[in-house]
């Protein structure tokens, strides 16, 4: 039997992230280079000990735990339910995850948001708008935003378009395709007898996409990165597209 699954319907685009096979895929994707991005990102913004930092879109929890044990109040929220009952096992007084959509806005004010890790643009456009209002919401005023996702140039660029890599005893299929709309990647194996065929598809958006969302909001651009050692985005040669916003004053929006 083939069970076919999508992320890019609203309806079932979390069956991907919230499966084992994600995880045992992309083992790599460690504490390790959380913990060193963590520590230079809080380091630039300097913000004072104690402050609220919502981790929007934070997976099993790995930047929240490290930015709790720098001295800050942390709440991470995913809507996949594995990751958020892994993460859990991580909570303390000053560090919290609840399943909850990063589209729409919570009761309580932080002083940073956090989305991290290619967890934006899994939506149509007016769903990229709503995370990016629920972001504006969620901030108190003059509070930072962060959204990190890869650098749409540099995906085109260096695309391997067919790859098969083995974990854990399984054969991972994986074709990748661009357009000028998507990046889409299809995930195939087979387990126990049973074949499986995920898809991931993460809208192309550029810095210009960007900054065309970010002219519904009042969220304004301080400054863009282009790696997790902060070095300048370079739109041909940067590996992230790291994206540093700062609220000004609450929209009607
Ligand atoms: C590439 S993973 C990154 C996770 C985490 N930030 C990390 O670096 O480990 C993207 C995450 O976005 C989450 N996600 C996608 N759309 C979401 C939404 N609308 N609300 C909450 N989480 C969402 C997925 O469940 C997944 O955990």
């Amino acid at each position: 039997m083939s069970k076919n699954f999508n992320i890019d319907s609203d309806n079932d685009y979390n069956h991907w992230f919230d499966s084992p096979y994600y995880h045992i895929l992309y083992e790599n994707r460690d504490y390790k280079e959380a913990k060193k991005f963590i520590k230079k990102i809080l380091k630039y913004l300097k913000l004072d000990k104690g402050s609220k930092i919502l981790d929007a879109a934070c997976g099993r929890g790995r930047h929240s735990i490290e930015i709790e044990k720098l001295g800050y109040k942390v709440l991470g929220i995913d809507l996949s339910k594995n990751s958020i009952k892994k993460a859990k096992k991580n909570e303390n007084e000053n560090l919290n995850f609840i399943i909850h959509d990063i589209s729409i806005p919570l009761k309580s004010k932080f002083d940073a948001v956090f989305n991290l890790f290619t967890s934006f643009g899994y939506h149509n456009k007016k769903k990229d708008l709503d995370v990016l209002h629920a972001m504006e919401k969620n901030l108190k005023t003059g509070g930072i935003g962060i959204i990190d996702f890869f650098n749409i140039n540099k995906i085109k660029k260096d695309l391997i378009e067919n790859e098969i890599i083995i974990k854990k005893n399984i054969k991972f299929n994986i074709k990748r395709k661009v357009n000028q709309d998507y990046v889409n990647k299809s995930i195939s194996f087979k387990d126990k007898k049973k074949q499986y065929n995920f898809n991931e598809k993460v809208n192309a958006l550029s810095l210009d996409n960007f900054k065309n969302y970010l002219n519904n909001t009042n969220l304004r651009i301080q400054e863009v990165f282009g790696d997790y050692h902060l070095n300048p985005f370079d739109s041909d040669k940067s590996t992230r597209l790291i994206i540093i916003l700062k609220k000004k004053s609450q929209s009607n929006k």
